[in-house]
């Protein structure tokens, strides 16, 4: 069975491998070997963390394009432009499609699995979500006669490994970030990984695949991590939380509650101890209950996992004769959208130390109806310090109005922090 790669960078890498290393139990699986015959690079000449095959790299996609022999095209370049095109191209030569690309299956795949049903091709992007946890084969597969409730996770591997490095190993932010492209977790851009927008684009996949519902990543309210303080790590993990940076998506009767954010989870939730690269997934299904899949998000051979998955489906099918009628999933224009319910607040306030300062903004908080569950003043004797509270249920925009007024206080220095606590 031959196939093409685009792109051999950390994905690409851990695919290549995968199929040197495993091939007696993809043989065992398909009843025959998976040949890359060509892969396409931007840079020719460049020093490849692993040996390629002598005379198998090109930088011209038409070498795959015209090659008939290639059945499935796999690509792991990133980005829109070009990929788009080579994937729209390559399906309307009559080429299975494999990608890992979540910003073109959240942008373009309603488009993208049309263009296949009607080349009579597959589509197939396990592993855009989740790294190497199987959630769009459960979704699509596993979980086909259930109404799926509600998904909530860490669906962002750079995000997650950086909170886990500033909590545990005390690095800041920047040193974090470093480690984690050095590990090849990170997107091209990281800024797509820390301000919430890979997460964002995997969510509205999910969404989609969950509801039928099409909710574009760019209507989704988003907050990602740079505005986290090691300070804000400090105090909620004193307070008995950890900040994660959670995706959620919930199917109400007749609007859908989804967003991405960074929020405090209790330390005895399952979610407080998924560390580093690692992802986790809730999902609720109305017969199955929930579900906790959880794993390495990001990463060359965990992706490479998902990756392979999906050829390796796609080349049974091949084989077996097996033709792609099945329907485009039923996306619908969206019902309402709505951000952020009544919820948990913390708050750090960064204040000049005398007394009745915590007893004026208390008593503001009381004014718009919001009670206090705990309250902590660090440090003393500098000019300012911080106070950090946690306030009960509240509605945010009753919070930001109350925020507004403490913050015009001439004691009040500034509103350093706002985080949710997502009683998931
Ligand atoms: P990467 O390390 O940046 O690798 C990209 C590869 O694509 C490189 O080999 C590059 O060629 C090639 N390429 C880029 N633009 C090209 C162009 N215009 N023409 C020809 N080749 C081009 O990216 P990655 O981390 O492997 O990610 C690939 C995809 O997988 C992205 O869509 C990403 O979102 C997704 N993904 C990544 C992970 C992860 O853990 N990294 C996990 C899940 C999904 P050169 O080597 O010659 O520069
Ligand atoms: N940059 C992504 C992440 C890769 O960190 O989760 C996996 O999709």
């Amino acid at each position: 069975m031959k196939i093409a790669i685009l792109g051999i960078g950390n994905v690409g890498t851990g695919v290549y491998q995968i199929v040197q290393e495993n091939s007696k139990e993809i043989f065992r699986y398909l009843g025959s070997n998976i040949d890359v015959s060509k892969i396409l690079v931007r840079t020719m000449n460049k020093d490849r963390k692993i040996p390629i095959e002598d005379g198998i790299l090109t930088n011209d996609f038409n070498d795959i394009l015209k090659d008939e022999e290639v059945k499935i095209v796999v690509e792991l370049m990133g980005g829109i432009d070009p990929a788009l095109e080579y994937i729209k191209k390559a399906i309307s030569h009559g080429k299975h499609i494999v990608t890992a690309n979540k910003a073109i299956m959240a942008t373009h795949g309603k488009e993208l699995e049309a263009l296949a049903n009607e080349n009579g091709v597959f589509i197939k992007y396990e592993a855009s979500v989740g790294g190497g946890i199987p959630i769009i084969n459960t979704l699509m597969e596993s979980l086909a006669a259930n109404k799926i409730e509600e998904i909530i996770g860490i669906i962002n591997g750079t995000t997650n490994y950086i909170l886990t490095q500033m909590t545990s190993e005390n690095l800041s932010f920047e040193e974090a970030l470093k480690l984690a492209q050095d590990n090849g977790y990170a997107e091209a851009n990281p800024t797509s990984d820390i301000e919430g927008e890979d997460a964002a684009f995997k969510i509205s996949i999910l969404t989609s695949i969950a509801y039928g519902l099409n909710v574009p990543a760019n209507i989704i309210y988003r907050e990602g991590i740079t505005k986290i303080q090691k300070s804000d790590i400090e105090y909620t993990s004193e307070l008995g939380y950890k900040i994660k940076l959670l995706a959620v998506s919930k199917k109400h009767e007749d609007f859908i509650e989804i967003y991405v954010h960074p929020a405090l989870v209790p330390n005895n939730h399952p979610l407080a101890s998924i560390n580093n690269e690692f992802n986790a997934l809730f999902v609720k299904g109305n017969a199955v209950g929930e579900l906790l899949l959880c794993g390495k998000g990001a990463g060359s051979l965990p992706t490479g996992s998902a990756v392979l998955a999906d050829i390796l489906s796609v080349a049974k099918s091949i084989k077996n004769d097996i033709e792609n009628n099945v329907a485009v999933h039923d996306i619908e224009n969206c019902i309402e959208v709505k951000g952020m319910g009544k919820s948990q607040y913390y708050v750090r306030l960064q204040v000049i130390d005398e007394p009745g300062v915590l007893g004026n903004i208390a008593m503001t908080f009381g004014k718009y109806g919001i009670s206090l569950e705990s309250v902590v003043q660090k440090g003393r004797g500098e000019e300012t310090v911080p106070l950090v509270f946690i306030a009960h249920d509240i509605e945010k925009e009753m919070l930001d109005k109350a925020l507004e007024e403490v913050g015009g206080y001439e004691y009040v220095e500034r509103v350093a922090s706002i985080l949710k606590v997502e009683n998931v």
